[in-house]
């Protein structure tokens, strides 16, 4: 008998193609996410799920579904999965680490362009027709080469992101709980500081750390407070890493210049008030979005998840104690 799956959301055809080989699927083609309770009753039975960050996998669900062998995720981050709780129950998780780099890297430019020079209410004001012509005190931005550019987290991402500075001829602090090698940052340019130095002395202020319990809220109101005035906020990692209410208050009064965002605490909805602020640019959650891409991520979940079922180990296995106790 084939396993049985169940994808949780739309994803590319041929992946669904590619499961459907090996396994028995069921897939949510109306592209909205399933509720808590519907998502436990589309569960039932399944020996496989593949699930995007919409879905909450937590170790009530995986109680419930006892017979579910892999947890497999259209993302490279998985906060939306309990991996602790899936772990002590020998559910694999895996998500799709690699694919999205680059093109993440390269969103993130364009917040940090689209917030630094105030693109998205130019835009705004262009389409109304109340743009009467070239003025020298126009929409007046900030600019970005030669500025100071500070990452927080050197990860895959943010590597992608200081080579880009280059660029712009930057000069490029970075913040990370593990220092980089001094090879990586000769080659990538980038000078090594704690976090109050990086938030005092940059002009762009780029979040790339995950989302732990350590990292929730690591930009709050103290951390804006750090912020140069004319400074810019990018947030491109999980929404929760920023204090979304301390920002709109931070963006109100003017303690730094503008944000550009692509993620949100509680998503799909905005903190009141931030989509009122001229000061920023808001992007829903698109940073991984292009063809190539997407259809990288979806093709991984997918095979992540057959091989998991096919009793072989999943290239991208999140929880890899799991593999030894199978
Ligand atoms: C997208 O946000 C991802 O984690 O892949």
């Amino acid at each position: 008998m084939k396993p049985k799956v169940l994808v949780t959301r739309k994803i590319f055809d041929e992946s669904l193609e590619l499961v459907a080989k090996h396994c028995e699927v069921e897939s949510n083609q109306r592209d909205i996410p399933f509720s808590p309770k519907q998502l436990l009753q589309k569960l039932k039975g399944r020996d496989g799920v593949i699930c995007l960050l919409t879905d909450i996998i937590s170790d009530e669900v995986l109680a419930k579904n006892p017979q579910l062998k892999i947890v497999s995720n259209v993302a490279v981050g998985y906060n939306n999965i309990d991996v602790k709780a899936a772990t002590r129950r020998k559910v694999m998780v895996t998500n799709t680490p690699g694919v999205l780099d680059d093109t993440t890297a390269d969103f993130t430019w364009c917040l940090i362009l689209a917030a630094a020079r105030g693109l998205v209410s130019a835009d705004r004001t262009f389409r109304s027709g109340k743009w009467k012509g070239w003025g020298v005190m126009q929409f007046l931005g900030h600019d970005v080469h030669h500025k100071t550019l500070g990452i927080c987290g050197l990860g895959r991402i943010g590597k992608g992101v200081a080579r880009r500075a280059r660029g712009f001829e930057m000069r490029v602090l970075y913040t990370d709980a593990v220092r980089a090698q001094e090879a990586v940052e000769r080659e990538l340019g980038v000078t090594f500081v704690d976090k109050t130095t990086l938030l005092r002395e940059s002009d762009i202020v780029t979040l790339h750390v995950p989302l732990f319990p350590e990292t929730t809220h690591y930009i709050g109101a103290p951390e804006l407070r750090l912020m140069k005035k004319t400074a810019i906020l990018i947030n491109a990692s999980r929404g929760p890493v920023v204090d979304e209410k301390a920002l709109v208050k931070a963006l109100k009064e003017n303690w730094i210049a503008g944000a550009g965002l692509d993620v949100y605490e509680k998503e799909p909805k905005p903190a009141p008030g931030l989509t009122k602020l001229q000061n920023t640019a808001l992007a829903p959650h698109i940073a991984s979005a292009s063809y190539d891409t997407r259809r990288k991520m979806s093709n991984m979940a997918a095979a992540n998840c057959v091989a998991g079922l096919a009793g072989q180990r999943p290239p991208n296995l999140v929880n890899a104690e799991v593999w030894g106790q199978r």
